[in-house]
C-alpha cells in the first residue's frame, strides 16, 4: 500500500511526558483507549501518564496493569509514573525499586501532592540511587489553600479565593535544594510563573540536575480569560492557575532560551457535569492532546515568536532525552514512530471531532493549523485524517 503524503511535513512522533489516562477508576472521564487515541490524533506516539488514578498506581501490580491494558486497547505508547507515596494521603513512601522494577519511568506527586520536605528528601535520596527522575507538581498546599485561580487583581475583582505563584516557586525552590542535597534529578511540571522559570535557570547555570516543562495554555492564555468572562465557565480552570501576561512571557522567554525542556499537555480530562459546576468548586484541568501542536504552531510559529524546528524539538528530542529515551528522532533502519502535519489547512477545534472524552478547554471553537494527517506508533497506523 502507498500513502500519497502530498507535501506534508514528516516529523518524528510525539512524546508527552504529562497526560492523565484516568485509568483505573475515572473511566467516565477518560480510559488509555480514547486517550491514547486522542494522543495518536494529536501526533503524540509516546505518552506519560500520572499516577493519580483509583487506585493510586503506587504498586507493581498497577503498574503492570497499564502496560498491559496499553498492549490491549492502546495508539500509542505509555510510560507510567509511578507514585511517591501510597493512596491519595501522601504520607507513606512507596516501594520505588519494585515500581521501576515493574517499568516506571519516573515517580511523582502530581494529583497526590506530597508536602513533607523529609519524606520528599527520602523519595530523592531512593530515586537517585535508582536513577530514576523525580518529577514534581510544586505546590505548597499551605499558600495555595482553597485558592481557584491565580492570585492578583483579577482574583480580587471577582472577589475569588487566589493561588499565589509563590505557592508553586517556593515548592520548585525547596526541591531544587533537596536535589543537590540528594543528586536526584529533578524535572518540575507545569511551570507557570516567572519566579519559577528564574529558579530553573538558575539551578541549570549551576549546573544542577533540573529539568521543565511548559503546557500550551501557559503559553497562551492569561487570566484575562477568567476576567472576561466572570469566572462563569470552569472550563478555563487549571491547576496552576493561568497567570499574568508577565509570567506567560517569561514561559515563553524560558522555552526560547532552552531553561524549558519541552512542552508537556498536562491533559487532565473531567466530565462536562463536573465541569458545569461553579468555578469555585469544579475540578481544576484542561485536554490538550489533539490540539497542542496545532495550537502551538499557529500561535508562536505562524507568527514568528518560535521558529517551527525549535517547536518540534519541545515535543521530540528533548523530551527524549530528558528522560532517556530511545525515541524523538527519524532513524533509518528502525521500526517507525512518526507523525505526518498538514500545516496549511485550517480546522475549527469543535467537541464533535475530539476522539477524548475529555470536552474541557478554554480553546474550544478557535481555528488552527498544523493538524496531524497520518501518526504511526511501532510501524501500525494509529491516526489517520484529513
Ligand atoms: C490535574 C488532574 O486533573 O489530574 N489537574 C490539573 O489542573 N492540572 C492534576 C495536576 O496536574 O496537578
Ligand atoms: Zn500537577
Ligand atoms: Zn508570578
Ligand atoms: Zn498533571
Amino acid at each position: 500500500e502507498t500513502i500519497d503524503l502530498n507535501g506534508n511535513l514528516i516529523l518524528p512522533g510525539f512524546l508527552d511526558m504529562h497526560v492523565h489516562l484516568r485509568q483505573p477508576g475515572f473511566e467516565a472521564k477518560e480510559t488509555i483507549e480514547t486517550g491514547t487515541a486522542a494522543a495518536a490524533r494529536g501526533g503524540f506516539t509516546t505518552v506519560a501518564c500520572m499516577p493519580n488514578t483509583r487506585p493510586v498506581l503506587d504498586s507493581p501490580e498497577l503498574i503492570r496493569y497499564v502496560y498491559e491494558k496499553t498492549a490491549q486497547e492502546g495508539s500509542c505508547t505509555v510510560l507510567p509514573y509511578g507514585a511517591i507515596t501510597k493512596g491519595e494521603l501522601g504520607e507513606e513512601l512507596t516501594d520505588i525499586a519494585g515500581l521501576k522494577a515493574a517499568g516506571v519511568i519516573g515517580i511523582t506527586d502530581d494529583g497526590v501532592g506530597v508536602q513533607s520536605s523529609s519524606l520528599m528528601r527520602e523519595a530523592m535520596r531512593t530515586a537517585a540511587a535508582l536513577d530514576l527522575p523525580v518529577v514534581i507538581h510544586s505546590e505548597d498546599e499551605d499558600l495555595a489553600k482553597d485558592g481557584c485561580m491565580n492570585e492578583g487583581v483579577v482574583s480580587k475583582r471577582l472577589g475569588l479565593p487566589g493561588i499565589p505563584g509563590l505557592a508553586e516557586s517556593a515548592m520548585i525552590a525547596r526541591d531544587i535544594l533537596l536535589a543537590e542535597d540528594t543528586g536526584a534529578h529533578l524535572h518540575v511540571c507545569h511551570i507557570s510563573d516567572a519566579a519559577s522559570v528564574e529558579l530553573v535557570r538558575h539551578a541549570k547555570s549551576r549546573g544542577l540536575k533540573v529539568t521543565t516543562e511548559v503546557t500550551p495554555h501557559h503559553l497562551l492564555l492569561t487570566e484575562a480569560i477568567i476576567d472576561q468572562t466572570d469566572a462563569s465557565d470552569a472550563n478555563m480552570k487549571v491547576n496552576p492557575p493561568i497567570r499574568t501576561e508577565k509570567d506567560r512571557l517569561a514561559c515563553l522567554q524560558g522555552l526560547l532560551d532552552g531553561t524549558i525542556d519541552m512542552v508537556a499537555t498536562d491533559h487532565a480530562p473531567h466530565t462536562e457535569e463536573e465541569k458545569q459546576r461553579p468555578f469555585q468548586t469544579a475540578p481544576f484541568g484542561f485536554v490538550g492532546l489533539e490540539i497542542a501542536f496545532p495550537l502551538l504552531y499557529t500561535e508562536l510559529v505562524q507568527t514568528g515568536h518560535l521558529p517551527l524546528h525549535e517547536l518540534v524539538k519541545k515535543f521530540t528530542v528533548n523530551p527524549a532525552q530528558v528522560f532517556k529515551l530511545d525515541r524523538g528522532s527519524l532513524t533509518v533502519g528502525k521500526v517507525a514512530d512518526l507523525t505526518v502535519v498538514d500545516l496549511d489547512t485550517e480546522r475549527t477545534i469543535t467537541g464533535e471531532e475530539l476522539k477524548t472524552k475529555g470536552r474541557n478547554t478554554p480553546f474550544m471553537g478557535k481555528t488552527v493549523q498544523g493538524w496531524s494527517v497520518l501518526t504511526i506508533n511501532q510501524g501500525r497506523i494509529t491516526y489517520q485524517g484529513k
